[in-house]
């Protein structure tokens, strides 16, 4: 293994190959300080949300990132939506206008480049991974996909290296959220609503069995997605987003 070096307050462990990074961490959870990451060329089986693969070909961002103790657990959906909101900036600054679709993916003209995932637990002590990839040249497909089609940031733009990226991210995630015992979106709530994909379009949204039809208004500071449904505004914490088209589709 390669020896971590560090970049300002973080550790950074730079690895070709492993099989999750997200597995990686959490089987090294006790050894391992706050702000470590790892950060991979590719993944022999990459994890996404809801138990689904993430492929992970060579030159991609593949990385997470250990937090411990792990922020407050009502926090936890407002992490990844920071990110979002850092990688939509980051994404902005290389020329490429980019939306974040709630709860936690990174939209460019339709397609999804980047996918983020938080796990936590407290055994045997309070922890907390955030896991982000990024398809930066290839867009490989998404297993078991019901929403939008995968794209890479190099269909758009020139792709930064990752670990350049890796850089960039640091920097202003901890610009953004310097406190850790605050609330990550608070200060740019304002910021996340005037990126946030389909705002105002009428949406499907499916949590767990349900699914719900309405017009995107927000996200409040808590995470949660405001839809104006037929019987008024309701609230969501989890779920899947489509666009009524695409669930014509
Ligand atoms: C999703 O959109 O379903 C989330 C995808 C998260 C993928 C990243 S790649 C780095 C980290 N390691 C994993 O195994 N998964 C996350």
């Amino acid at each position: 293994m390669a020896e971590p070096y560090k970049l300002k307050r973080w550790l950074i462990f730079n690895e070709d190959s492993v099989v999750s990074t997200q597995k990686w961490v959490r089987e090294r959870v006790s050894a391992l300080s706050d702000r470590t990451v790892i950060l991979v060329n590719t993944q022999t089986a990459g994890r996404g949300r809801s138990g689904r693969a993430w492929n992970s070909p060579a030159g991609g961002f593949y990385a997470s990132f250990l937090l411990k103790p792990a922020p407050p657990i009502v926090l936890a959906p407002c992490v990844s939506l920071l990110a979002a909101v850092v990688l939509v900036r980051l994404l902005n600054r290389h020329g490429i206008s980019a939306r974040v679709k709630w709860p936690n993916d990174v939209i460019v003209e339709g397609k999804k480049v980047a996918g983020i995932i938080a796990e936590a637990g407290s055994f045997p002590e309070s922890w907390f991974i955030l896991g982000i990839g990024i398809n930066l040249v290839d867009a490989p497909l998404i297993p078991e996909r019901k929403s939008l089609p995968p794209g890479a940031w190099a269909e758009f733009g020139e792709a930064p290296s990752a670990n350049v990226l890796l850089e960039k991210f640091l920097a202003e995630l901890d610009i953004t959220w310097p406190c850790r015992e605050g609330n990550p979106i608070s200060g740019i709530i304002a910021e996340l609503n005037s990126t946030l994909w389909s705002k105002g379009e009428e949406v499907s949204l499916t949590e767990g069995t349900k699914t719900y039809c309405g017009v995107v208004v927000k996200v409040e500071s808590d995470g949660s997605l405001v839809l104006l449904t037929d019987s008024g505004e309701r609230r969501f914490v989890s779920g899947e987003l489509l666009t009524v088209s695409e669930g014509r589709e």
